[in-house]
């Protein structure tokens, strides 16, 4: 299938592209490279440099294709907390173009990067996706925004849609070109920092007295590689006029003492950390139910806690 893969040069798109392209897809990526590296891209991919605020540019990109697989946005809750009028721009009103241009074209398959971060302070746990929808932050209301954008794309211009709505995604996959790691800039995420830990910059653990059984967060932590076989299944899911939302995570909880003890076993020294205060936004827990991808998609993960680190340990 000939699919675009907007924000293709980022880490979980880089992903995506490398294994559409091994199995067989016609790739194109657009990136406007902010977060983005080109050279993560196999050379056989077609790339198109710009913005999706750019309708010119997103149409180029999209002519010839039939699905879309819709990474491009920002993604950094403390960003947006501070930069709410971007986040809206870029990931709200950069959707809506996205969207114009493939009714123009009369493209009618995407599969979206949503996040967990559309539930909020999360009432009950494992959270399942009928849960209520109450963002703690600007970059789960966009989020939000825009699963809501495509659920009416599906009504109005017989869209087929599935938002999957991440968990905490970790890991890396190895290509014959090298690793493809977790690049971003600044890091915020926990296991890439705490594999950067050193004892003069030791890993800051945002908070030792949450309502946990550590007293550490917990969170729900799924290999990219698994992540990217939920997107394969997305896509054959997709049904005309309907748009569908599933979450995907492992449904285990591990908290950031058991991150932190499983780096130190693949360093194969104890991680030097630091108490911090707590972080704002974090809600103490975060745990996916699975049961309706592993009953729709026919999607399971398969790889736990522990390859995540060691894949991540060894693509840095
Ligand atoms: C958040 C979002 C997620 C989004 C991701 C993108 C929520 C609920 N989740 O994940 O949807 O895709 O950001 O950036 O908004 N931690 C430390 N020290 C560190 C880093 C993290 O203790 O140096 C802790 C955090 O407090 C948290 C856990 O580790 O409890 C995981 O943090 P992180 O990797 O940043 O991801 P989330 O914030 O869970």
């Amino acid at each position: 299938m000939k699919i675009l893969v907007t924000g293709g040069a980022g880490y979980i798109g880089s992903h995506a592209v490398e294994i559409l392209k091994n199995s067989g897809h016609d790739v194109t990526v657009l990136d406007d490279c902010s977060t983005g590296h080109v050279d993560s891209l196999p050379p056989t991919v077609r790339f198109v440099q710009g913005s999706l605020l750019d309708s010119d540019m997103v149409s180029r990109a999209l002519k010839g294709c039939e699905a879309v697989m819709h990474f491009a946005g920002k993604s950094l809750v403390g960003e947006s907390v501070e930069k709410p009028d971007l986040y809206r721009k870029v990931n709200v009103d950069g959707t809506k173009v996205l969207l114009e241009q493939m009714n123009v074209l009369g493209i009618k398959k995407i599969v979206f990067s949503s996040s967990a971060a559309t539930y909020g302070e999360p009432e009950s746990s494992p959270i399942s996706e009928t849960a209520q929808c109450a963002p703690t932050n600007p970059y789960g209301e966009t989020k939000l925004a825009i699963e809501r954008e495509l659920a009416s794309a599906a009504l109005t211009q017989q869209m087929a849609a599935v938002s999957l709505r991440y968990f905490n995604v970790a890991g890396a996959l190895q290509t014959d070109r090298g690793w493809l790691a977790e690049r971003h800039d600044p890091e915020t995420h926990l296991i890439p920092n705490a594999l950067r830990a050193t004892s003069d910059s030791p890993l800051r653990i945002f908070g030792r007295d949450w309502d946990t059984e550590d007293g550490t967060c917990v969170r729900d932590y799924v290999h990219i590689i698994d992540l990217i076989d939920a997107h394969m299944r997305a896509l054959q899911y997709l049904t005309p006029s309907e748009h569908h939302v599933f979450n995907i995570g492992s449904g285990t909880g591990y908290s950031v003492a058991q991150v932190v003890a499983s780096v130190s076993r693949v360093k194969g020294s104890t991680l030097p950390t630091v108490d911090a205060p707590r972080r704002a936004g974090d809600p103490a827990v975060l745990v996916a139910n699975i049961d309706k991808a592993e009953m729709l998609l026919n999607w399971r993960p398969v790889r736990n806690l522990n390859q995540m680190v060691e894949d991540t340990f060894k693509a840095s």
